[in-house]
């Protein structure tokens, strides 16, 4: 991370490797107070040089009393720094420091009621009974010498604290949306407790990131790979800023996209000013594909075919020595496998590879924030309200939706069937409340009867979710006369689909994609 522009006000967030670890840190960058995630076993000395205000424990899939468990430095818990442990969190330091953590009878997950028992800041002038959302397998059965309790649940201790050490933990997680005064309780850790200010806003971020970019630059130029998504459209934003028409920008045309995607992406883009070559090449990646079932090995085909295609393009012009690429915090965090002990679920190509492979120096102006902040980065900016809102979509586009071999009829039919789901999806008024809504084509095929005739044709699975981050999701209750709408017009105006089905898992388990 670089340093010069980091503010003054730091909190630093130690992972233990929960799922929720960046929602942690973001909901303290809401609050105005930088944030960063660092690993468990970040040694004391570099914990210090940071000055954090104060320290936030997340939560984890371990068992504290297991052999091989994360733990933090010892000397932490005395540093004078305040400290928030959250779940795993306030388990370690109960543990640590004396107390005892039990596996609970039942693993309580879910919401649950929490009666506020103490006196303390941290719930001062909130309700004395509050939902909270748990997720645990252990449970602090008794808080540590000189820890007073602060609120249970019906089966748990709720909150623990030490008011002179400075230390709080809390078993439930205030960070996510379902814990409804959760991020009243962060203020009060953060402000009441730790004494943050809260200054950090993205307006002096843009002023700097601008500026550094043009000093790193100096003359050179730089390329950027468009995708249409929100990531890659504010970095080439900010950079086409600070570069002008040294910044030169490319959107390759991988036959994968959703209908009419390349057109009224090119012209979005126009429309930005930004100088875009858009480049053809579905072909050549449909052809790779040929006979190609594996999801994995999907997506290494399309990476490496990308690859080419970006590095025969951009041989046309000339020596560049820079490459912009939209890479956000979560996607660093990824990557560098800070998240410990989580594992990588599915190879997301769009970090990595590229510019190693191609002797690029990298620029990631947005390498810093999470997705909303990169969306507001995009509003000061001038990015259009249609990239800004646009849905997610995977590198590989709708090669991960058709499950089973990709050929050009199995796209168009999933392509055709997609742009039904979105229409519908867009009448009803719903496009920018849900996170992704879309159509998977799967490999199996049910008879069915039109008219007098026996069918025996394929299923389209309707996947519509919402989610803050894309890191856990859960499916929309669509309205049945919307789903109707969209089963019936895929089935007659889709050939080769006899049967729609609606997809109703969260993740996880399940993950939002299929493949
Ligand atoms: P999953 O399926 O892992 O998806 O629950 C989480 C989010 O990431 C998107 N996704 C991708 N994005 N390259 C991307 O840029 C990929 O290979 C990729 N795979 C999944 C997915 O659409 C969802 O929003």
């Amino acid at each position: 991370m670089r340093t010069e522009s980091s503010p003054s006000e730091v909190v630093l967030v130690l992972d233990f490797g929960s799922q929720y670890t960046q929602l942690i840190s973001r909901r303290v960058r809401e609050l105005g107070v930088y944030s960063e995630i660092v690993p468990f076993h970040l040694p004391l000395e570099r914990i210090r040089e940071r000055r954090p205000r104060a320290l936030i424990l997340s939560g984890g899939p371990r068992s504290v009393y297991e052999e091989g468990a994360p733990r933090c430095d010892p000397a932490l818990w005395d540093l004078g720094i305040p400290v928030l442990g959250i779940c795993y969190g306030v388990q370690l330091m109960a543990h640590v420091l004396g107390g005892r953590v039990v596996p609970s009878e039942r693993r309580e997950y879910g919401a649950a009621r929490l009666e506020v028992v103490g006196e303390s800041p941290l719930f001062a002038g909130l309700p004395r009974e509050m939902t909270v959302w748990m997720s645990h397998g252990d449970e602090v059965q008794q808080p540590p010498e000189g820890f007073q309790v602060l609120a249970r649940t019906e089966r748990a201790l709720g909150a623990i604290a030490h008011p002179e050490r400075r230390l709080y933990g809390v078993q439930f997680h205030p960070e996510v949306a379902h814990t409804p005064h959760g991020r009243e309780i962060l203020r009060r850790f953060l402000f009441d407790i730790a004494g943050c200010r809260g200054q950090w806003r993205l307006s002096a971020f843009i002023e700097s990131a601008i500026e550094r970019m043009r000093k790193e630059v100096g003359s050179g130029r730089a390329l950027c790979a468009l995708s249409g998504g929100v990531d890659s459209s504010v970095a080439a934003a900010l950079a086409a800023r600070a570069l002008g028409p040294r910044l030169i920008c490319l959107f390759v045309d991988n036959g994968l996209l959703r209908r009419g995607e390349f057109e009224e992406v090119l012209r979005l883009y126009e429309s930005m000013g930004l100088r875009v070559h858009g480049v053809r090449a579905g072909e050549r990646f449909l052809r790779r594909l040929r006979g190609v079932t594996d999801p994995e090995e999907k997506r290494k085909i399309i990476g490496a075919e990308f690859i080419a295609v970006f590095r025969e393009e951009a041989a046309r012009f000339g020596p560049v020595e820079f490459l912009v690429q939209g890479t956000t915090y979560p996607d660093v965090i990824e990557s560098t496998s800070v998240k410990g002990p989580s594992a990588v679920i599915k190879s997301h190509h769009n970090v990595g590879g590229l510019p190693e492979q191609l002797g690029f120096r990298l620029l990631e102006p947005l390498r810093e924030l999470f997705k909303d902040e990169v969306r507001e980065v995009g509003r000061h900016l001038g990015v259009p309200r249609e990239i800004l809102e646009r849905h997610p979509f995977p590198g590989p586009g709708l090669a991960v939706r058709v499950l089973g071999e990709v050929t050009p009829e199995r796209v168009e039919l999933v392509r055709a069937a997609d742009a039904i789901v979105l229409e519908e999806i867009r009448r009803a008024g719903l496009y920018e409340q849900v996170w992704q809504a879309f159509a998977v084509l799967l490999p199996v095929r049910s008879v069915g009867v039109m008219g007098d005739e026996r069918t025996y044709e394929q299923t389209i699975a309707i996947r519509v979710v919402s989610s803050v981050d894309g890191m856990t999701a859960d499916w929309v209750r669509l309205p049945h006369e919307v789903l109707e709408r969209m089963a019936n017009r895929i089935i007659s105006e889709v050939r080769g689909v006899n049967r729609v089905v609606y997809d109703i898992s969260s993740k996880p388990p399940s993950t939002i994609e299929w493949e």
